[in-house]
């Protein structure tokens, strides 16, 4: 992840000076975790690969920022306060955030189409990224989510909501650490990590949602008043806690049996995930 923060903004360089575009630094220079980006950087090194996929990590990064400044609009979430400060809506006005969302997943891809890698493996990265970010992936996960809200949702329907709006993002960048260090027949299996690894981090999110402040958490925390389906409306504090602990350490340990993948980076990544606060 070396400057991985000044990346971020100069991958940009090439657009126009707009309200759009100070919009769109703006969602993405604010606090985030950069989860998906590691993610991606440290199973290529598992795999022993050091391809440049500084272009494909920052258009994950983008694509997760556009889900987040859709999420937190009035006609969804409807939150103020995201990665420590005001939302993009909040900040600039709600035409500006469905504009900057809309450019920071049309421009991830314009990103991508400009790495420095052979044309049949950016066509799977593309595809790939369409497909986990699209209408069968985060968004499906998102309609699910917001057509919960209020209503007595099941452990089944839960899981799917968390599977798609955010395993699918979080499995993305495992898999595409696949097609570029020319792993193609491991992305069942790192698929299915990630998914794994997605509803882990989507239970604690919900977990921290109702455990700390919004100031604490840099976010609003508006689950309970959304009438949110979430790991702990339906399991309860308790079982939900079990059962991201389980995750994690099931995750861990399908880590350590994959035939030439050194998993020790994304471990040390599981165990800061497992302590994280935010
Ligand atoms: C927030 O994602 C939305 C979820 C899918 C839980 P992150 O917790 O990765 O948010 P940032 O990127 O650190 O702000
Ligand atoms: C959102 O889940 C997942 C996506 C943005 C796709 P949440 O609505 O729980 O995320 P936060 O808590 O607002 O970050
Ligand atoms: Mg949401
Ligand atoms: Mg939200
Ligand atoms: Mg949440």
């Amino acid at each position: 992840m070396n400057n991985f923060e000044e990346k971020l903004i100069s991958k940009l360089d090439y657009l126009k000076d707009s309200t759009v575009k100070d919009a769109m630094i703006y969602a993405l220079s604010g606090k985030g975790k950069r989860v998906r980006p590691r993610l991606l950087y440290d199973a290529l090194k598992g795999f022993n690969c050091d391809f440049n996929v500084d272009n494909i990590a920052v258009a994950i990064e983008m694509i997760h920022t556009y889900s987040l400044v859709h999420d937190d609009l009035p006609a969804m979430d409807d939150d103020i306060l995201r990665r420590g400060r005001n939302t993009c809506h909040i900040q600039f006005d709600e035409a500006i955030a469905i504009l900057a969302g809309d450019a920071l997943l049309t421009e991830a891809f314009n990103l991508v189409s400009r790495a420095n890698l052979k044309s049949e493996k950016l066509v799977k990265i593309v595809r790939l990224m369409a497909d986990f970010s699209g209408a069968n992936g985060m968004i499906y996960g998102q309609e699910i989510d917001i057509k919960s809200e209020g209503k007595d949702s099941d452990f089944e329907t839960l899981k799917t909501i968390h599977k798609y709006k955010t395993g699918a993002l979080i499995s993305l960048p495992l898999q595409i650490a696949c097609v570029v260090s020319k792993n193609d027949e491991l992305i069942p299996k790192f698929k299915q990590i990630g998914y794994k690894l997605g509803l882990a981090f989507q239970i604690q999110d919900d977990i921290l949602d109702v455990t700390f402040t919004s100031e604490e958490l840099g976010k609003s925390n508006s689950d309970l008043e959304n009438q949110k389906a979430t790991s702990v409306s339906v399991l309860g504090l308790e079982k939900a806690t079990k059962l991201m602990e389980d995750l994690y350490s099931d995750i861990k340990s399908e880590l350590e049996n994959i035939d030439g993948f050194n998993p020790d980076l994304l471990l040390k990544l599981i165990d800061e995930l497992t302590e994280r606060r935010k």
